[in-house]
Protein backbone atom coordinates (compact mmCIF):
# COMPACT_ATOMS: atom_id res chain seq x y z
CA UNK A 1 0.00 0.00 0.00
CA UNK A 2 1.11 3.37 -1.03
CA UNK A 3 1.43 6.84 0.75
CA UNK A 4 -1.64 8.99 -0.59
CA UNK A 5 -0.82 12.13 -2.97
CA UNK A 6 -1.36 14.12 -0.12
CA UNK A 7 0.92 12.78 2.13
CA UNK A 8 3.84 15.48 3.15
CA UNK A 9 6.71 12.71 2.15
CA UNK A 10 4.63 12.22 -1.32
CA UNK A 11 3.90 16.20 -1.99
CA UNK A 12 7.77 16.92 -1.08
CA UNK A 13 6.82 19.31 2.44
CA UNK A 14 8.71 17.21 4.61
CA UNK A 15 10.65 15.34 2.12
CA UNK A 16 14.09 17.23 2.33
CA UNK A 17 13.68 18.43 6.08
CA UNK A 18 16.70 18.44 7.99
CA UNK A 19 14.88 15.43 10.54
CA UNK A 20 14.11 13.18 7.46
CA UNK A 21 17.28 13.68 5.56
CA UNK A 22 19.26 12.87 8.48
CA UNK A 23 16.93 9.79 10.07
CA UNK A 24 17.48 8.30 6.07
CA UNK A 25 21.75 8.75 6.51
CA UNK A 26 22.43 11.86 5.40
CA UNK A 27 23.54 14.64 6.99
CA UNK A 28 21.97 17.84 6.19
CA UNK A 29 23.31 21.74 6.33
CA UNK A 30 21.46 22.05 10.05
CA UNK A 31 21.29 19.24 12.59
CA UNK A 32 17.76 18.36 13.10
CA UNK A 33 17.15 18.68 17.44
CA UNK A 34 14.04 17.82 19.04
CA UNK A 35 12.95 16.71 22.55
CA UNK A 36 11.27 13.80 23.34
CA UNK A 37 8.35 14.86 25.95
CA UNK A 38 9.11 18.58 24.42
CA UNK A 39 4.84 18.99 24.81
CA UNK A 40 3.92 18.65 28.52
CA UNK A 41 4.21 20.41 31.34
CA UNK A 42 7.68 22.40 31.05
CA UNK A 43 5.71 24.73 28.93
CA UNK A 44 2.77 27.44 30.68
CA UNK A 45 1.21 27.54 27.35
CA UNK A 46 0.39 23.74 28.09
CA UNK A 47 -0.55 24.03 31.68
CA UNK A 48 -3.18 26.81 30.61
CA UNK A 49 -4.78 24.40 28.41
CA UNK A 50 -4.50 21.23 30.19
CA UNK A 51 -6.10 22.61 33.76
CA UNK A 52 -9.74 21.16 33.49
CA UNK A 53 -8.85 17.81 31.45
CA UNK A 54 -7.77 14.67 32.02
CA UNK A 55 -4.48 13.80 30.70
CA UNK A 56 -6.48 10.92 28.58
CA UNK A 57 -9.20 13.06 27.52
CA UNK A 58 -7.01 15.45 26.16
CA UNK A 59 -5.56 12.94 23.63
CA UNK A 60 -8.83 11.96 22.31
CA UNK A 61 -9.74 15.52 21.94
CA UNK A 62 -8.26 16.30 18.33
CA UNK A 63 -8.65 20.07 18.42
CA UNK A 64 -6.18 19.54 22.15
CA UNK A 65 -4.21 17.58 20.80
CA UNK A 66 -3.20 19.07 17.75
CA UNK A 67 -3.03 22.12 19.65
CA UNK A 68 -0.38 20.83 22.15
CA UNK A 69 1.73 19.31 19.81
CA UNK A 70 2.28 22.58 17.85
CA UNK A 71 2.94 24.66 20.98
CA UNK A 72 6.70 23.51 21.29
CA UNK A 73 7.02 23.89 17.64
CA UNK A 74 6.04 27.64 17.52
CA UNK A 75 8.02 28.20 20.92
CA UNK A 76 11.51 26.25 20.68
CA UNK A 77 11.79 26.50 17.06
CA UNK A 78 12.66 22.42 17.25
CA UNK A 79 13.34 20.88 13.55
CA UNK A 80 10.07 17.89 14.49
CA UNK A 81 6.66 18.05 16.07
CA UNK A 82 6.18 15.00 18.21
CA UNK A 83 2.27 14.00 18.22
CA UNK A 84 1.21 14.74 21.60
CA UNK A 85 -0.85 11.50 22.95
CA UNK A 86 0.65 8.35 25.63
CA UNK A 87 1.57 4.88 24.95
CA UNK A 88 -1.41 3.74 26.75
CA UNK A 89 -4.03 5.40 24.30
CA UNK A 90 -4.08 2.38 21.87
CA UNK A 91 -4.61 0.53 24.85
CA UNK A 92 -7.93 2.28 26.27
CA UNK A 93 -8.71 2.39 22.47
CA UNK A 94 -8.86 -1.17 22.54
CA UNK A 95 -11.32 -1.70 25.42
CA UNK A 96 -8.60 -2.26 28.33
CA UNK A 97 -9.34 0.22 31.42
CA UNK A 98 -6.79 2.71 32.31
CA UNK A 99 -6.36 6.04 33.55
CA UNK A 100 -3.05 8.17 33.94
CA UNK A 101 -2.06 9.23 37.37
CA UNK A 102 -0.66 12.96 37.77
CA UNK A 103 2.88 12.30 39.21
CA UNK A 104 2.45 8.23 38.85
CA UNK A 105 1.86 7.30 35.07
CA UNK A 106 -0.67 5.13 33.85
CA UNK A 107 -2.37 2.55 36.56
CA UNK A 108 -4.85 -0.33 35.13
CA UNK A 109 -8.38 -1.18 36.30
CA UNK A 110 -7.72 -4.96 36.05
CA UNK A 111 -3.96 -5.84 35.56
CA UNK A 112 -3.07 -8.86 33.05
CA UNK A 113 -1.67 -11.57 35.08
CA UNK A 114 -2.70 -15.04 34.13
CA UNK A 115 -2.98 -17.11 30.63
CA UNK A 116 -7.01 -16.33 31.07
CA UNK A 117 -7.00 -12.03 31.39
CA UNK A 118 -4.87 -12.50 28.39
CA UNK A 119 -6.93 -14.58 26.11
CA UNK A 120 -10.11 -11.69 27.12
CA UNK A 121 -8.08 -8.77 25.64
CA UNK A 122 -9.55 -7.66 21.84
CA UNK A 123 -7.93 -6.36 19.00
CA UNK A 124 -8.50 -3.03 18.80
CA UNK A 125 -11.40 -1.91 16.60
CA UNK A 126 -9.99 0.37 13.56
CA UNK A 127 -12.73 3.15 13.67
CA UNK A 128 -11.62 3.55 17.31
CA UNK A 129 -8.50 5.43 16.10
CA UNK A 130 -10.07 8.02 14.10
CA UNK A 131 -9.85 10.52 16.94
CA UNK A 132 -6.01 9.86 16.53
CA UNK A 133 -6.31 10.37 12.50
CA UNK A 134 -8.08 13.84 12.89
CA UNK A 135 -5.67 14.76 15.31
CA UNK A 136 -3.01 14.17 13.47
CA UNK A 137 -4.63 15.54 9.78
CA UNK A 138 -5.07 18.80 11.82
CA UNK A 139 -1.34 19.25 12.84
CA UNK A 140 0.14 18.31 9.40
CA UNK A 141 -2.31 20.80 8.05
CA UNK A 142 -0.66 23.69 10.61
CA UNK A 143 3.32 22.22 10.44
CA UNK A 144 4.09 22.66 6.60
CA UNK A 145 7.70 21.85 6.07
CA UNK A 146 8.07 21.13 9.72
CA UNK A 147 7.45 17.04 10.09
CA UNK A 148 5.55 15.42 12.11
CA UNK A 149 7.11 12.21 14.32
CA UNK A 150 4.41 9.73 15.40
CA UNK A 151 4.96 7.29 17.75
CA UNK A 152 3.88 4.24 20.02
CA UNK A 153 5.06 2.12 23.20
CA UNK A 154 6.89 -1.11 22.46
CA UNK A 155 5.14 -3.72 23.64
CA UNK A 156 7.69 -4.57 26.24
CA UNK A 157 6.93 -1.50 28.08
CA UNK A 158 3.23 -1.61 27.22
CA UNK A 159 3.25 -5.23 29.25
CA UNK A 160 5.29 -4.28 32.11
CA UNK A 161 2.29 -1.98 32.16
CA UNK A 162 -0.47 -4.20 31.81
CA UNK A 163 1.09 -7.02 34.65
CA UNK A 164 1.55 -5.02 37.05
CA UNK A 165 -0.76 -2.63 37.12
CA UNK A 166 1.62 0.58 37.03
CA UNK A 167 4.74 1.94 37.10
CA UNK A 168 7.25 -0.88 39.10
CA UNK A 169 10.65 -0.54 39.58
CA UNK A 170 12.03 -3.58 37.55
CA UNK A 171 9.44 -4.93 36.32
CA UNK A 172 9.42 -8.49 38.53
CA UNK A 173 5.39 -9.46 38.13
CA UNK A 174 6.10 -8.97 33.87
CA UNK A 175 9.66 -11.03 34.05
CA UNK A 176 7.92 -14.04 36.11
CA UNK A 177 5.24 -14.31 33.51
CA UNK A 178 7.55 -14.24 30.62
CA UNK A 179 9.43 -17.41 32.09
CA UNK A 180 6.47 -18.99 34.40
CA UNK A 181 4.20 -19.11 30.96
CA UNK A 182 5.73 -18.39 27.74
CA UNK A 183 2.74 -19.09 25.92
CA UNK A 184 0.55 -16.32 27.63
CA UNK A 185 3.95 -14.44 27.39
CA UNK A 186 3.90 -14.19 23.85
CA UNK A 187 0.40 -13.91 23.26
CA UNK A 188 0.36 -11.02 25.53
CA UNK A 189 3.10 -9.45 23.57
CA UNK A 190 1.95 -9.78 20.58
CA UNK A 191 -1.94 -7.99 21.29
CA UNK A 192 0.73 -5.04 22.59
CA UNK A 193 2.69 -5.25 18.84
CA UNK A 194 -0.81 -5.39 17.21
CA UNK A 195 -2.38 -2.05 19.01
CA UNK A 196 0.82 -0.15 18.84
CA UNK A 197 1.11 -1.16 15.40
CA UNK A 198 -2.08 -0.18 14.21
CA UNK A 199 -1.54 3.07 16.46
CA UNK A 200 1.56 3.81 14.65
CA UNK A 201 0.08 3.10 11.13
CA UNK A 202 -3.18 5.35 11.84
CA UNK A 203 -0.52 8.44 12.41
CA UNK A 204 1.41 7.29 9.64
CA UNK A 205 -1.43 7.18 7.03
CA UNK A 206 -2.84 10.93 8.70
CA UNK A 207 0.23 12.28 7.42
CA UNK A 208 3.33 11.60 9.95
CA UNK A 209 6.53 11.71 8.34
CA UNK A 210 8.64 9.54 10.61
CA UNK A 211 7.58 7.39 13.77
CA UNK A 212 9.39 6.35 17.02
CA UNK A 213 8.85 3.19 19.16
CA UNK A 214 9.57 3.63 22.39
CA UNK A 215 10.84 1.10 25.20
CA UNK A 216 10.92 2.51 28.54
CA UNK A 217 11.39 -0.59 31.03
CA UNK A 218 14.02 -2.43 28.32
CA UNK A 219 16.99 -1.46 30.58
CA UNK A 220 15.43 -3.89 33.09
CA UNK A 221 16.10 -6.94 30.77
CA UNK A 222 19.10 -9.18 29.97
CA UNK A 223 20.34 -9.15 25.98
CA UNK A 224 19.52 -12.85 26.04
CA UNK A 225 15.87 -12.47 26.88
CA UNK A 226 15.58 -9.21 24.97
CA UNK A 227 16.93 -10.63 21.81
CA UNK A 228 14.58 -13.97 22.40
CA UNK A 229 11.44 -13.04 24.03
CA UNK A 230 10.81 -9.46 23.19
CA UNK A 231 12.58 -8.53 20.12
CA UNK A 232 10.32 -10.31 17.71
CA UNK A 233 7.39 -8.76 19.45
CA UNK A 234 8.98 -4.88 18.99
CA UNK A 235 9.60 -6.23 15.16
CA UNK A 236 5.81 -6.99 14.76
CA UNK A 237 4.96 -3.97 15.95
CA UNK A 238 6.66 -2.40 13.22
CA UNK A 239 5.78 -4.97 10.58
CA UNK A 240 2.55 -2.62 10.64
CA UNK A 241 3.82 -0.31 8.32
CA UNK A 242 5.34 -3.10 6.32
CA UNK A 243 4.32 -2.03 2.76
CA UNK A 244 4.21 1.82 3.24
CA UNK A 245 6.32 3.99 0.75
CA UNK A 246 6.27 6.65 -1.52
CA UNK A 247 6.41 6.18 -5.24
CA UNK A 248 9.62 5.85 -5.15
CA UNK A 249 9.88 3.19 -2.52
CA UNK A 250 11.32 5.19 0.28
CA UNK A 251 9.78 3.58 3.79
CA UNK A 252 8.22 6.00 7.20
CA UNK A 253 11.90 6.48 8.94
CA UNK A 254 11.52 4.49 12.25
CA UNK A 255 13.21 5.54 15.32
CA UNK A 256 14.08 2.72 17.93
CA UNK A 257 14.20 4.51 21.50
CA UNK A 258 15.11 1.90 24.30
CA UNK A 259 15.62 3.24 27.47
CA UNK A 260 18.53 1.36 29.21
CA UNK A 261 18.94 -0.62 26.18
CA UNK A 262 23.05 -0.06 25.13
CA UNK A 263 23.38 -3.82 25.97
CA UNK A 264 21.33 -4.74 22.67
CA UNK A 265 21.28 -1.40 20.57
CA UNK A 266 22.29 -3.94 17.59
CA UNK A 267 19.33 -5.77 18.16
CA UNK A 268 17.05 -3.36 18.34
CA UNK A 269 18.37 -1.69 14.68
CA UNK A 270 18.25 -5.11 13.18
CA UNK A 271 14.59 -5.70 13.50
CA UNK A 272 13.85 -2.98 11.43
CA UNK A 273 15.08 0.65 12.71
CA UNK A 274 16.29 3.18 10.53
CA UNK A 275 18.14 5.22 13.39
CA UNK A 276 19.08 4.52 17.09
CA UNK A 277 17.77 6.64 19.73
CA UNK A 278 21.01 6.31 22.96
CA UNK A 279 19.93 7.60 26.40
CA UNK A 280 22.38 9.75 28.58
CA UNK A 281 24.56 6.37 29.52
CA UNK A 282 26.14 6.00 26.35
CA UNK A 283 28.35 8.43 25.15
CA UNK A 284 27.37 8.58 21.17
CA UNK A 285 30.85 7.92 19.62
CA UNK A 286 30.42 4.64 21.52
CA UNK A 287 26.75 3.68 20.57
CA UNK A 288 28.37 3.97 16.65
CA UNK A 289 31.03 1.71 17.94
CA UNK A 290 28.65 -0.47 18.97
CA UNK A 291 26.33 -0.01 15.84
CA UNK A 292 29.38 -0.84 13.68
CA UNK A 293 29.45 2.75 12.04
CA UNK A 294 26.16 2.52 9.75
CA UNK A 295 23.29 3.65 11.62
CA UNK A 296 22.08 7.03 12.05
CA UNK A 297 21.59 7.94 15.93
CA UNK A 298 19.56 10.29 18.09
CA UNK A 299 20.75 11.40 21.15
CA UNK A 300 21.98 11.96 23.68
CA UNK A 301 22.06 14.98 26.49
CA UNK A 302 21.94 14.01 29.74
CA UNK A 303 18.22 15.91 30.92
CA UNK A 304 19.71 15.83 34.86
CA UNK A 305 22.13 18.87 33.16
CA UNK A 306 18.71 20.87 32.25
CA UNK A 307 18.91 21.95 35.71
CA UNK A 308 22.57 22.90 35.87
CA UNK A 309 24.32 26.16 35.22
CA UNK A 310 24.26 27.07 31.28
CA UNK A 311 28.05 26.77 31.05
CA UNK A 312 27.93 23.54 32.38
CA UNK A 313 24.87 22.29 29.94
CA UNK A 314 26.43 24.54 26.64
CA UNK A 315 30.25 22.51 27.39
CA UNK A 316 27.89 19.23 27.64
CA UNK A 317 25.43 19.49 24.67
CA UNK A 318 29.49 20.67 22.40
CA UNK A 319 30.51 17.53 23.89
CA UNK A 320 27.02 15.31 22.49
CA UNK A 321 27.60 16.90 19.12
CA UNK A 322 31.13 16.35 18.60
CA UNK A 323 30.83 13.14 19.74
CA UNK A 324 27.59 12.43 17.44
CA UNK A 325 30.21 13.30 14.52
CA UNK A 326 31.14 10.00 14.33
CA UNK A 327 28.20 8.49 13.31
CA UNK A 328 26.78 8.67 9.80
CA UNK A 329 23.91 11.49 10.94
CA UNK A 330 22.81 12.34 14.14
CA UNK A 331 19.49 14.03 15.33
CA UNK A 332 20.10 16.08 18.50
CA UNK A 333 17.96 15.01 21.21
CA UNK A 334 17.61 14.09 25.03
CA UNK A 335 19.06 10.72 26.81
CA UNK A 336 15.16 10.72 28.01
CA UNK A 337 12.40 13.14 28.52
CA UNK A 338 11.94 16.83 29.70
CA UNK A 339 11.30 16.69 33.06
CA UNK A 340 8.09 18.83 33.86
CA UNK A 341 10.82 21.36 35.86
CA UNK A 342 12.78 22.37 33.45
CA UNK A 343 12.75 26.07 32.22
CA UNK A 344 11.72 26.00 28.74
CA UNK A 345 13.88 28.78 27.57
CA UNK A 346 16.97 26.51 28.27
CA UNK A 347 15.70 24.19 25.67
CA UNK A 348 15.00 27.18 23.46
CA UNK A 349 18.72 27.92 24.07
CA UNK A 350 19.38 24.63 23.39
CA UNK A 351 18.09 24.59 20.08
CA UNK A 352 19.81 27.86 18.75
CA UNK A 353 23.22 26.09 19.80
CA UNK A 354 22.24 23.49 17.49
CA UNK A 355 21.46 24.72 14.74
CA UNK A 356 24.84 27.30 15.00
CA UNK A 357 23.18 30.27 16.38
CA UNK A 358 24.59 30.74 19.66
O1 LIG B 1 6.01 15.53 23.78
C1 LIG B 1 6.02 14.30 23.63
O2 LIG B 1 7.04 13.59 23.78
C2 LIG B 1 4.75 13.62 23.09
C3 LIG B 1 3.86 13.08 24.01
C4 LIG B 1 4.16 11.88 24.88
C5 LIG B 1 3.52 11.72 26.14
N1 LIG B 1 3.82 10.48 26.60
C6 LIG B 1 2.65 12.72 26.75
C7 LIG B 1 2.47 12.68 28.21
C8 LIG B 1 4.91 10.73 24.65
C9 LIG B 1 5.82 10.40 23.47
C10 LIG B 1 4.67 9.85 25.75
C11 LIG B 1 5.24 8.50 25.83
C12 LIG B 1 5.19 7.78 27.11
N2 LIG B 1 4.18 7.73 28.03
C13 LIG B 1 6.20 6.89 27.53
C14 LIG B 1 7.45 6.59 26.75
C15 LIG B 1 8.48 7.65 26.88
C16 LIG B 1 9.11 7.77 28.25
O3 LIG B 1 8.97 8.86 28.83
O4 LIG B 1 9.76 6.82 28.69
C17 LIG B 1 5.81 6.35 28.78
C18 LIG B 1 6.61 5.38 29.63
C19 LIG B 1 4.52 6.89 29.07
C20 LIG B 1 3.66 6.59 30.24
C21 LIG B 1 3.41 7.84 31.01
N3 LIG B 1 2.46 8.77 30.64
C22 LIG B 1 4.10 8.36 32.14
C23 LIG B 1 5.22 7.64 32.87
C24 LIG B 1 3.55 9.62 32.44
C25 LIG B 1 3.98 10.61 33.50
C26 LIG B 1 3.07 10.66 34.69
C27 LIG B 1 3.41 11.88 35.55
O5 LIG B 1 2.48 12.62 35.88
O6 LIG B 1 4.59 12.08 35.86
C28 LIG B 1 2.52 9.85 31.50
C29 LIG B 1 1.69 11.04 31.39
C30 LIG B 1 2.05 11.96 30.28
N4 LIG B 1 2.22 11.57 28.99
C31 LIG B 1 2.17 13.37 30.37
C32 LIG B 1 2.44 13.82 29.07
C33 LIG B 1 2.60 15.24 28.62
C34 LIG B 1 2.01 14.20 31.62
C35 LIG B 1 0.55 14.33 31.86
C36 LIG B 1 0.20 15.61 32.58
O7 LIG B 1 0.35 16.69 31.99
O8 LIG B 1 -0.28 15.51 33.72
Amino acid sequence: MSLSAEHPLVDGRTTRSPLVRALRGDRPERTPVWFMRQAGRSLPEYRELRVSTKMLDACLDPALASEITLQPVRRHGVDAAVFFSDIVVPVLLAGVGVEIVPGRGPVIDEPIRTASDVLKLRPIDPAALDPIRAAVKLTVAELGETPLIGFAGAPFTLASYLVEGGPSKDQGRARALMYSDPHAWATLLNWCADVSGEFLRAQVESGASAVQLFDSWVGSLSRRDYQRRVAPHSERAFSHLRGIADADDRTVPKIHFGLGGGEFLDVMRDIGADAIGVDWRIPLDEANRRLGGTTPLQGNIDSALLAASWSTLRSHVDDVIDRGRDAPAHVVNLGHGVPPETDPDVLTRIVRVVHGEE
